[in-house]
């Protein structure tokens, strides 16, 4: 490894490990206008996202952090083009097949969540492959939210409470928030620390909305692509400044 490489790979000094997120979440938001902005058609913005997320990984995994979870797509992204949206499906797709050696060399365990379902089924193909082979790491949790809505989860959650109770199984008494948290498409994942959102919209877009109830939110105007190793740098020298009182005083 080069000297450059090394010195990327380790935590910056003014980092203070026990002042880190566990888990941090982000909204990879700004690749349409990244690739506008330079007279590409938007899917070149999806690609270089998926540079930017790579790197965020590995920074997580270099520094500290020990979960990382993206929002890749949206229940509400079925309304985009239809060849944008079949691009979107082709590319993780792709990104998944190319990568499964390295993650699993990076010891990674990746999972995705949503209703996977109603993904195309090759892709569905892949990212059973994908849980499946990497379950087993002990690294970093790397999380994808695909075709994914909080309403959605929730009410999901619902359902199958609901069921448990129609079934003689549970009492509605016995619902507190871990046995419903147990319900949800994270359970067994804690709770997101620090919420990064790029592109400069002051919006949570149906993410993680039982997860983020208490999570620290860092906004960027830089578009997603253009997010880099400085930025994460700067969004946790933020976060360490951060008093979190969970409510109380
Ligand atoms: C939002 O930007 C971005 C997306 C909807 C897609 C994000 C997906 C990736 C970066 C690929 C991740 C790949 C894997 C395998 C996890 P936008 O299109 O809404 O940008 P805009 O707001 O400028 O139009």
């Amino acid at each position: 490894m080069t000297a450059k490489l090394t010195a990327l790979r380790q935590r910056p000094a003014d980092l203070v490990g026990d002042r880190l997120p566990k888990h941090v979440a982000v909204i990879m938001d700004g690749n349409g206008r990244w690739a506008k902005q330079r007279g590409m058609p938007r899917i070149m913005g999806h690609r270089r996202g998926v540079d930017t997320l790579k790197t965020l990984l590995r920074c997580c995994d270099d520094w500290g952090v020990g979960a990382l979870t993206a929002y890749a797509f949206s229940t509400e992204n079925w309304g985009r083009p239809d060849d944008e949206v079949d691009f979107l499906m082709m590319l993780f797709e792709r990104v998944l097949r190319q990568e499964l050696k390295e993650l699993m060399a990076e010891n990674v365990r990746i999972r995705f969540v949503g209703n996977l379902q109603a993904l195309p089924v090759s892709l569905q193909r892949e990212i059973e492959r994908a849980m499946l082979d990497t379950q087993e790491n002990q690294g970093i949790q790397f999380t994808v939210a695909t075709n994914y809505g909080g309403r959605q989860e929730i009410i999901q959650a619902c359902r199958a409470i609901g069921e448990q109770i129609q079934q003689g199984e549970i009492t509605p008494d016995q619902i507190d928030e871990s046995m419903f948290e147990r319900h949800l498409y994270t359970q067994g994942l804690e709770d997101p620390d620090l919420l990064i959102r790029t592109s400069g919209e002051m919006r949570i877009s149906n993410f993680l909305l039982w997860q983020l109830a208490y999570a620290e939110m860092y906004i960027t105007d830089t578009l997603w692509p253009d997010f880099n190793h400085h930025e994460f740098h700067q969004a946790l020298l933020d976060y360490q400044q951060r008093h979190r009182r969970f409510g109380k005083l």
